[in-house]
């Protein structure tokens, strides 16, 4: 996608704000990869010649990390692109089902946006959102907890323009454009909006907690005759010294 002079020199000023974060040039690509993508909507060959230009590299450097990172899209993905993790534990608790029926809801298939531009789909991998599973990120904000038909409620309401916040973090969802140049480095203000660790990110600690294993705890309530356990480290430097 050939960029306007405007465009390009917006960009130029960008790109150059960001190099300047860095002690080398080379270290700012990826956040420039999602500039790129936030003004073009996926990374174009222009783009990847703009950001090998910006940092002195080739367009095949450029374009092996572009193919690594699935979060960077060769094409138009939707306004509100919606990856379904499909990864052990979501895919256990209905991750397959749900994208299965997605795809056949949408008609859409990879990262193919619907006619009407707003929604794409992808399988995703874990995004450590496993004690909510199954996950559903929309442009890598959370909704959690998802079956097939919740998830078709919040793609419709996606198509509709409906005010659909995510389940916990930011408050409010924001386009791929938008999503594309907070990931560049420029924050939208919501980094600490909204409920983040929920009770079942917590239910270790508070297990740890009801039962007296913090740090420190579990020793002071150890018998006085009791030989503490070793260490994984302990034992293997204890055996290092006995052979030698
Ligand atoms: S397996 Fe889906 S978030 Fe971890």
């Amino acid at each position: 996608m050939a960029f306007t002079e405007q465009e390009r020199a917006d960009l130029t000023s960008r790109a150059d704000e960001i190099i300047a974060r860095y002690p080398k040039p080379r270290s700012a690509l990826l956040p420039l990869l999602h500039l790129v993508q936030a003004k073009e909507g996926f990374v174009s060959t222009d783009g990847i010649a703009f950001c090998a230009e910006q940092l002195g590299l080739s367009e095949a450097d450029v374009t092996a990390v572009v193919s690594f990172y699935t979060m960077y899209k060769r094409g138009p993905v939707g306004e509100y692109h919606v990856g379904v993790c499909t990864n052990t534990l979501c895919a256990i608790m209905g991750g397959d089902v749900i994208h299965d029926e997605l795809r056949r809801h949408l008609g859409v298939e990879g990262d193919e946006p619907t006619p009407d531009g707003k929604v794409s789909l992808e399988r995703i991998e874990c995004n450590a959102g496993c004690d909510y599973a199954p996950v559903v990120m929309v442009n890598w904000e959370f909704f959690d907890n998802l079956t097939p038909d919740s998830a078709k409620e919040l793609v419709d309401g996606l198509r509709a323009g409906a005010d659909i916040a995510p389940s916990r973090g930011a408050e409010r969802l924001v386009t791929w454009r938008e999503a594309g140049m907070i990931l560049a480095g420029y924050p939208d203000g919501q980094a600490s909006t909204g409920q983040t660790a929920g009770a079942p990110t917590l239910a270790g600690l508070r297990i740890a907690k009801e039962n007296g294993w913090e740090r420190g705890e579990k020793a002071a309530r150890r018998a006085p005759d009791e030989t503490p356990a070793r260490s994984a480290s302990e034992e293997t430097s204890s055996a290092t010294r006995e052979r030698s």
